[in-house]
């Protein structure tokens, strides 16, 4: 393999990053740039629940990569668009002959209880991650595909192993896992890979205004403490997450595929694979087990290692 020079190791290759307007998407955008790739900057500047705005975060940052010489173009179609988002594919395509590198960042967050969250907060939540994931990977698959070549990077959130106040977002981030998965075993043969990272970073979506006001009423109140305070007030910025981007991108990834990652400052971890881990059998002359077995042999056998996440309390 050549060894393209210190800091181009994507040169010639054109990237489409959504939610590049603000946060993570868009040191991601600035980082792939610096490599040597040809960007389109895709975020219409939603609002962080999924509102319309006035902004134009995606022209910002196109500004941005010019002026550090890079090539860049905005597209300003939402994500969770079918047609839309093939129009972004389109674009890349026109501006710059292929689709090399897909990057789903493009997020928004609407949490509360399940018994509070609307149809609406679930609908936009799974439209504009799941749906928007499945938009992105579907149009750019059938470019990628005739290349013979191609990178898709999603993103997940270590949520998708359940988070309370985010069924919506933790399930939106479970199915991007499982996308991932099933990309990654469709796409391999012909030279697309396809992965997830889950991140930790602080943006807009982590540390708005309204977010910072709840740690310290937490604070006030003796519901954190002052060291957790500290520690989520000190939450590194996204600039730290899209070097990792930038390597599943390269050609020296070829081989990573269909993986879960957590990228942080100064942490870059791999998830397992996830596998059955113990069962209770029977022979097929034996017959079905009978809920009398199970009530039985469950709670000290498949149960052992597995304890309830949030056991019943008293009422207070
Ligand atoms: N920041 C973290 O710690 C963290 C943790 C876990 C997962 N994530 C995930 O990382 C991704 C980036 O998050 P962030 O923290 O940078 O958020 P952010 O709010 O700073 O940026 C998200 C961007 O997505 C854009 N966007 C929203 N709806 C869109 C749509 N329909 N089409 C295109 N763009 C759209 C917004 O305009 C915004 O610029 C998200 O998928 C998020 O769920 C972030």
């Amino acid at each position: 393999m050549i060894v393209p020079p210190k800091g181009m190791n994507l040169k010639g290759k054109s990237a489409i990053v959504t939610g590049a307007g603000r946060g993570i998407g868009r040191a991601i955008a600035l980082e792939l740039a610096n490599q040597g790739a040809r960007i389109v900057v895709a975020d219409p500047g939603a609002g962080r629940g999924g509102e319309a705005t006035e902004e134009a975060p995606a022209d910002q940052v196109v500004g941005e990569i010019q002026a550090l010489g890079g090539e860049a173009i905005s597209a300003l179609a939402p994500v969770d668009d079918y047609q839309a988002a093939s129009g972004i594919i389109g674009q890349c395509v026109e501006a710059f002959g292929s689709v090399d590198i897909v990057v789903n960042c493009a997020g928004v967050l609407r949490e509360r209880m399940i018994w509070n969250l609307s149809e609406d907060d679930w609908d936009t939540v799974i439209r504009v991650h799941l749906k928007g994931h499945y938009n992105m990977a579907h149009h750019a698959a059938k470019v990628m595909r005739g290349q013979r070549s191609g990178r898709i990077i999603n993103f997940s959130s270590d949520a998708w192993r359940g988070s309370v106040g985010q069924a919506n977002y933790a399930a939106a981030k479970g199915g991007i896992v499982s996308l991932t998965r099933a990309l990654a075993r469709e796409l391999g043969r012909y030279g697309v890979t396809a992965n997830a990272i889950c991140p930790i970073a602080a943006t807009r979506m982590t540390m708005d205004q309204g977010v910072i006001d709840g740690m310290k009423r937490r604070l006030e109140t003796g519901l954190i403490t002052q060291d957790r305070y500290d520690s989520i007030m000190a939450m590194p910025g996204p600039e730290f997450v899209a070097p990792m981007v930038a390597y599943l991108a390269t050609d020296a990834a070829e081989d990573v595929n269909g993986q879960i990652f957590h990228v942080e400052q100064g942490r870059v971890s791999i998830y397992c694979e996830p596998v059955e881990e113990k069962a209770l059998l029977k022979t097929q002359d034996d017959g079905m087990f009978t809920v009398e077995e199970l009530i039985d042999s469950i709670p000290g056998s498949l149960m052992v290692g597995h304890p309830n996440p949030a056991p019943a309390e008293p009422e207070s």
